[in-house]
């Protein structure tokens, strides 16, 4: 085994699920790291949660295995796969103090009685809380109710959490607040995460890496810059960050690098992405886009007419009409030029050909 960090905690590999004539998952494929913390992202329906329950060992995979360990768990009971779990409705037996919540996995592992109070002492203090072990649950905020919840989950120690939205009932602040405790006591703890979200910024805050799932099949696996800097599909391309996309044909020519886009622009990329003739689609990111000066050049450069803008105090967002079907969105630092940008104003806006992302058309 190698050391801390690089050898392989977990490992899926060609799991699916189907439920009578619906696949909720096929075909997954993938690996966490010792440490790492790994979500999974994807819209409602795209198999994140039947992914999750079969690492649990809660949902038995119709084809595929799981590793655990570098042992095979596939058809190991939930209890044997040292996993702890956090669910979005955090489910704290609403009865029982908040003692007696954390203690209850330790009893159900026949912890001798004597080690328990210092083992939940242990967990309240990893998640900040030690002064509300005599509460009951509903004594508490919703945040605090989470972090019990979390301490009830690492209190046994287990060397893999999963997580299935487990911040998703919590206001934006608390979960801002929570993602980075999460992140800092991953950290702490060496433990090893699956965490899954449908939220791109709360995934791109928090992982390591990204598994990006799209009706029932692993999309793209890649660190939060992998990405959105590389998305391998237009879907990849609209789920992460926002994206201008343009269906555009490349062209022959002396110009290697033209491809004519919608509205008869010529679009310049680094990479073409395809023969002459071939369909593709360019994606260009907002904050890519430059108002451009007068005579100012550029690779790319499209004129029209200014739709909308939208001050957000540091930056704003405008939006173009380059083509009658076109609108280009941009967003940029507020600046002296931005701030005199208007609806009706005519602009050129610019960017780099490093800055078209080619893909092929769906
Ligand atoms: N027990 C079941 N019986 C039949 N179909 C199911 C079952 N569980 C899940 N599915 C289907 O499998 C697909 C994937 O479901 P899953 O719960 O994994 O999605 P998800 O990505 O977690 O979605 P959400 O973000 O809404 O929680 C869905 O189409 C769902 O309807
Ligand atoms: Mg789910």
């Amino acid at each position: 085994m190698g050391p801390i960090g690089e050898s392989t905690k977990l490992s899926i590999r060609g799991v699916g699920k189907t439920y009578g004539a619906v696949t909720a998952l096929a075909d997954a494929n993938l690996d966490l790291r010792e440490g790492e913390l790994v979500t999974l992202l994807g819209p409602s329906g795209s198999g994140k949660t039947t992914l999750l329950m079969t690492v649990a060992g809660l949902v038995p995979p119709t084809t595929g295995d799981i590793w655990i360990d570098g042992r095979l768990a596939t058809h190991a009971p939930p209890d044997k796969r040292d996993i702890g779990i956090v669910f979005q409705n955090y489910a704290l037996f609403p009865h029982l103090s908040v003692f007696e919540n954390i203690a209850f996995p330790l009893r159900m592992r026949r912890m001798a009685k004597t080690q328990i109070p210092s083992a939940v002492a242990r967990a309240l203090d990893i998640v900040q809380l030690p002064h509300v072990a005599e509460r009951l649950p509903r004594e508490l905020s919703g945040g605090q109710q989470q972090r019990i919840a979390l301490a009830r989950c690492m209190v046994y120690e287990p060397s893999i959490i999963l997580m299935d939205e487990p911040l998703g009932a919590l206001d934006r602040q608390l979960r801002d607040q929570m993602q980075l405790e999460i992140k800092t006591l991953h950290r702490r703890l060496g433990i090893t995460v699956l965490y899954v979200t449908h939220d791109q910024e709360e995934a791109m805050a928090m992982s390591d890496r990204i598994c990006l799932m799209n009706q029932g099949r692993i999309a793209q696996i890649g660190t939060p810059a992998d990405l959105y800097f590389s998305p391998q599909s237009l879907f990849a391309a609209q789920f992460l960050g926002e994206s201008n996309i343009l269906g555009a044909t490349v062209t022959a020519g002396s110009n290697a690098m033209a491809l004519v886009g919608p509205g008869g622009i010529t679009l310049r990329a680094k990479d073409l992405g395809g023969a002459p003739g071939a369909q593709v689609n360019v994606v260009v990111r907002p904050e890519r886009l430059r108002l451009l000066g007068d005579g100012e050049a550029e690779d790319n450069i499209a004129a029209g007419e200014v739709e909308e803008v939208v001050f957000a105090g540091g930056y704003i967002r405008y939006f173009v009409r380059v083509a009658p079907e076109v609108v280009l969105a941009g967003k940029q630092l507020t600046d002296e030029r931005a701030g005199t940008l208007q609806p009706g104003s005519r602009v050129r806006v610019g960017w780099g050909a490093v800055h078209s992302l080619v893909l092929p058309a769906r």
